[in-house]
């Protein structure tokens, strides 16, 4: 990374296969496999960049929110890289580097809105600048990407399911099923997913067993179908009620095809810029959060050594501390 915009390298251990076996996360698992994979990834990342370990000035990691183990095993890497170097450490928010991916890849003005739709979150964000951010919107209930997961495990497909969900999508009739739009009249910017996943399982119920291959993919198209009028409409209404002209869309269920589509059609409608990463910068990875963690170190807000993992943080707070 060079001046917190220029990607030298991107490297990223996933653990889906170690999880798939257990449909979902193991916490005991997940940290594990971050203990065997970090020196591993760390080095990769620099030989990739043609970096020496004694150029690098300063070091970004994120402390939280997410699975304790995992955080904190980043964590303990960067501080020890940090004060073995005797360079500052940035620590950052796990949602500020989602939203702030787009500026990896483009010129993008504050403010915007941003609308962070991943495995965990499903939020709305006022982006004033870097370290400026004031939550609109959330979801009550099961986020976006859990939805998506769950969903395809209801539907007998393997985890991580929103992918498949979205393939699938695509060859099924999106009027043959139709599911509620939990929230969309309530006059907030918060979501629900939970009642969609629960109109699903009682639709599966109704269905003969086994359901047929095009009834899943009927199935999958109208889930999606509800899944990104919810999350379109409502994020188009926040950004006119804000003033926004431009939105980003982040996190791991921004790589959806049907989500990007009708965003790209509603952006236009309105006269709205809508941004999304590219694919392999919607997922979780570290590049992410060298745009937050470079203003920092630039700006001077390092943390000390007493800098701990948190499991949950608002990011409203995050710029703060
Ligand atoms: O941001 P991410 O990689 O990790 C978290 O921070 O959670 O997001 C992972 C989530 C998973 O729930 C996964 O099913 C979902 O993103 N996802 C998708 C798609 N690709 C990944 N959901 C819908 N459509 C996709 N194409
Ligand atoms: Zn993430």
């Amino acid at each position: 990374m060079l001046d917190g915009r220029k990607l030298l390298s991107n490297v990223v251990a996933s653990q889906v296969e170690v999880h798939a076996r257990f449909g979902g996360v193991v916490p005991e698992l997940a940290s594990r496999k971050h203990v065997e994979a970090i020196s591993i990834v760390i080095n990769s990342a620099l030989q990739e960049a043609g970096v020496q370990l004694a150029q690098i000035e300063g070091v970004g990691v994120t402390r939280g929110p997410g699975l304790i183990g995992a955080l904190l095993v980043g964590l303990s890497a960067a501080k020890a890289l940090a004060w073995g170097l005797e360079i500052p450490l940035a620590a950052v928010h796990h949602m500020e580097g989602h939203v702030l991916a787009p500026l990896l890849e483009q010129p993008l003005e504050f403010p915007f809105l941003a609308l962070a739709v991943s495995g965990g979150h499903s939020h709305l964000y006022r982006v004033d600048g870097i370290g400026r951010y004031r939550t609109l919107g959330q979801t009550l209930d099961d986020a976006a990407g859990e939805a998506y997961d769950k969903v395809a495990k209801l539907l007998g497909l393997g985890y991580p399911g929103g992918a498949q969900i979205d393939r699938l999508a695509a060859q099924g009739d999106p009027q043959a099923v139709v599911f509620p739009r939990p929230m969309l009249h309530k006059p907030n910017f918060d979501f629900s997913f939970s009642g969609i996943k629960t109109a699903v399982l009682q639709y599966v119920g109704t269905c003969r067993s086994p359901i047929s291959e095009q009834q899943q993919a009927d199935i999958a198209a109208g889930f999606q179908t509800a899944m990104v009028d919810v999350l379109t409409r409502k994020t188009l209404r926040a950004a006119l009620a804000e003033g926004l002209e431009r939105v980003v869309v982040a996190g791991g269920v921004a790589c959806n095809a049907g989500l990007r589509r009708r965003f790209a059609e509603l952006g236009a409608e309105h006269g709205i810029q809508i941004c999304f990463p590219s694919p392999a910068l919607c997922g979780d990875n570290a590049a992410m959060l060298g745009v937050p963690a470079d203003f920092y170190l630039e700006n001077g807000r390092h943390a000390g050594p007493a800098v701990n993992a948190v499991s949950s943080w608002s990011l409203d707070l995050a710029g703060a501390s």
